[in-house]
């Protein structure tokens, strides 16, 4: 949980929680900031390990400290890197906010410069894999 005022938005979150990323390898920082529908605010980082695959992404850590602080709905995301571009979350990421959000949740990509945009977690995510897939009815 991190302290987050009404006049600090979202992307500051992430912006400032990203400078904390573990990203030795890549030296790819990454940060991520969560806003629960509960209104509290979770941040993470990508931590990574010498053991490549072993690393994790911002947006899992985030997740993480939300399920930690005992909230389980995303009302909406922002991501930060030092990208060209505004950060596009990996495959995973998207199916792990998929998990805990509804399509229209707001996801705003950012890049240190200043760069945002914004898109939704369905837009991210066509044809998002659900537990609809596993009932028959
Ligand atoms: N990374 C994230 O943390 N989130 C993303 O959505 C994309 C990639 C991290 C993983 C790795 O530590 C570094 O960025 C380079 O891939």
């Amino acid at each position: 949980m991190v302290k987050s005022g009404v006049l600090m938005s979202l992307v500051d979150t992430a912006r400032a929680v990203r400078e904390k990323a573990y990203a030795p390898y890549s030296n790819f920082k990454v940060g991520a900031a969560i806003r629960a529908t509960s209104g509290t605010v979770y941040a993470g980082v990508n931590v990574e390990n010498v053991a490549y695959p072993e690393g994790t992404c911002a947006e899992a850590g985030a997740i993480a400290a939300m399920i930690a602080g005992g909230d389980t709905r995303i009302a909406e995301v922002a991501v930060i890197a030092d990208s060209p571009i505004p950060v596009s979350p990996c495959g995973g990421c998207r199916q792990k906010l998929a998990e805990f959000s509804d399509g229209s949740v707001k996801v705003t990509l950012a890049t240190t410069d200043g760069l945002l945009h914004q898109t939704t977690v369905a837009d991210l995510l066509p044809g998002v894999f659900s537990a609809d897939y596993m009932t028959r009815t």
